[in-house]
């Protein structure tokens, strides 16, 4: 294992209310939801802008990180699949949760939500 810092060479845009819509389309969308002593963590990708869903370009993978720690990891096919998944994870409040999308061209993005 790496001793990387988990965002190393991962895209993360710090201002997406001005960002471009390349950046928009590859940012992922995250929502926190408390479910009972639990919470559901949503990502989406395209969310701000839709993302082609192609077999030539599309989201191979969404993760979701506790800090520098993965947690879950969704694999995904073009086409059939949507690129939006849902984890529910039992985290203690105030920690930082990192999700991070690849898209097959155009490499690793991220975004961060604490709950
Ligand atoms: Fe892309």
């Amino acid at each position: 294992m790496s001793d990387a810092p988990v965002l190393s060479g991962v895209q993360m845009v710090a201002d997406l209310e001005s960002a471009g819509d390349f950046e928009k389309k590859h940012t992922p969308w995250i929502a926190i939801e408390a479910e009972g002593d639990r919470t559901r963590v949503t990502i989406e990708t395209g969310h701000h802008v839709p993302h082609p869903n192609q077999p030539d370009h599309y989201f191979q993978w969404i993760g979701l990180y506790a800090g520098e720690a993965p947690i879950a990891r969704s694999d995904l096919s073009p086409v059939a699949t949507e690129p939006s998944v849902s984890f529910l994870v039992s985290l203690d409040p105030g920690t930082v949760v990192r999700a991070l999308a690849h898209c097959n061209l155009h490499g690793i993005w991220a975004a961060e939500a604490v709950v």
